[in-house]
């Protein structure tokens, strides 16, 4: 029998786009003699609509079409409840579909950050990827950083707040920037991606401004040293938290002095490797069209041009990265290097763009394997979770002697 696989993607994020883009070639990619695919597209305002219409890249063009022609969905909060619904004749609910497995390729808030995660672990249904606590960890900047400096990996020195904190301390937090940093430094907002809300500030005037602007995204900032000039090198992790390994790596190249939006998704065909598009329109399913192959597009070298010693540091600080973090699925750790061999781990996708596959195809992994190692995974997880004790058997209502007795009294005693 086929494993029914959910994919949710879309969702409401700067990233949509790229997620619709990735969705549609994971959907591409997955073996359809093994598995049935139901396309789970949330808009950008939270709605979830599933149908065929799905498939075709060329149909998000126009939105409001798109929600037309597809069917809105749901899924109860019921624990076991695999079932998706939808609303048929005189009002009554119908079921449209069943899976067995939730295979999330949403990117950045509201999804890749352990929100849908903590969905899936309420009904029941075992998702492929991070768990909520390494979704909610990776995705936010500065929680992922005092995890890894606690664990001893290299990160870029850094000084965060609030909104809060920037409205009623902002001379403190200026001067704590100015001297455990120092210009030029780069202000992210903590929990976004693709560079959205990111800009660097080489005096006091742009460091109010570029936080201003990150204010706008994130009520938690991040301000780090900015490292000029940089290379950037980024390598897939795939496995489980205790059971994993590290692709080949890749250097993105950049137009400018930050790897923008533009670099990461429209700048069109990589260089030196296959990947996009002729992936998506090959594969079983979705027609991809000739939308942009999202992170495949990138360009980019593969491999790095790294000296041996130094790419495998990137290697084992990637695997290592992804340990401490507790990751399980696929996921993507970005460095930043200082000069030659100074490596900082820079930041983590937990549900990297385009899945990374086309950093896995070029460690020898295709990107169907990649999906059938992900799915297996997950199914794993979720047997392996059935043994562990998630409720005593017993009823401490039921004993009499515990009646009447209001909680602190009748344990302050045993202290
Ligand atoms: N400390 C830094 N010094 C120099 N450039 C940086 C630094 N941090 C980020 N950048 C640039 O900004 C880009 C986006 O930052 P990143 O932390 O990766 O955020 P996002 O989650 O949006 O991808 C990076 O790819 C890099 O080009
Ligand atoms: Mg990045």
């Amino acid at each position: 029998m086929k494993t029914k696989v959910g994919v949710f993607f879309g969702g409401r994020s700067v990233e949509h786009e790229i997620s619709v883009i990735s969705a549609l070639q994971a959907i591409a990619a997955l073996d359809a003699g093994r598995y049935d695919a139901v396309p789970i597209y949330i808009t950008k305002q939270g709605r979830w609509l599933t149908g065929e219409v799905l498939l075709d890249s060329a149909n998000y063009r126009d939105m409001a079409a798109l929600a037309r022609r597809a069917t809105e969905v749901w899924m109860k909060p019921e624990y076991g409840d695999h079932r998706l619904y939808r609303k048929g004749r005189l009002g009554r609910t119908q079921v449209v579909a069943q899976f067995d497995v939730a295979l999330p390729v949403l990117h950045g808030t509201n999804g890749e950050d352990g929100t849908f995660q903590g969905l899936m672990e309420l009904i029941g249904i075992p998702y492929v990827g991070c768990n909520v606590l390494s979704s909610a960890v990776g995705m936010d900047k500065i929680a992922m950083k005092m995890m890894l400096r606690e664990s001893g990996i290299p990160v870029i020195d850094y000084v965060w707040f609030t909104d809060r904190q920037w409205g009623t301390e902002r001379d403190d937090l200026v001067a704590r920037i100015e001297e455990k940093i120092g210009y030029p430094v780069i202000v992210k907002p903590a929990n976004l991606g693709s560079s959205v809300g990111i800009s660097r500030a080489r005096g006091h005037a742009e460091l109010v401004r570029a936080v201003g602007e990150a204010i706008g995204y994130s009520s938690r900032i991040i301000v780090e040293r900015m490292i000029d000039p940089l290379r950037e090198i980024n390598c897939s992790v795939c496995g489980s938290a205790d059971d994993h390994r590290a692709s080949v790596c890749e250097e993105p190249l950049r137009s400018g002095e930050i790897l923008s939006y533009a670099d990461k998704y429209m700048s069109g065909g990589g260089t030196g490797t296959k990947n996009g598009g002729t992936k998506m329109s090959g594969a079983a399913g979705a027609k991809s069209g000739t939308a942009s192959g999202g992170m495949s597009s990138t360009k980019r070298r593969i491999p790095a041009d790294l000296p041996e010693t130094v790419s495998e540091e990137i290697r084992r600080l990637a695997a290592e990265t992804f340990r401490v973090l507790g990751c399980e699925g696929v996921a993507r750790v970005d460095f930043i290097l200082d000069g030659a061999e100074v490596v900082y781990v820079n930041e983590i996708n937990t549900i990297p763009g385009s899945l990374s596959f086309y950093l896995w195809e070029a460690t020898g992994l295709s990107f169907d394997k990649l999906m059938d190692t992900l799915i297996a995974q997950a199914l794993k997880r979720e047997r392996d979770k059935g043994h562990k004790t998630v409720s005593y058997d017993q009823n401490i209502f039921a004993y009499t002697g515990a009646a009447g007795a209001k909680g602190g009294t009748k344990f302050s005693g045993k202290k």
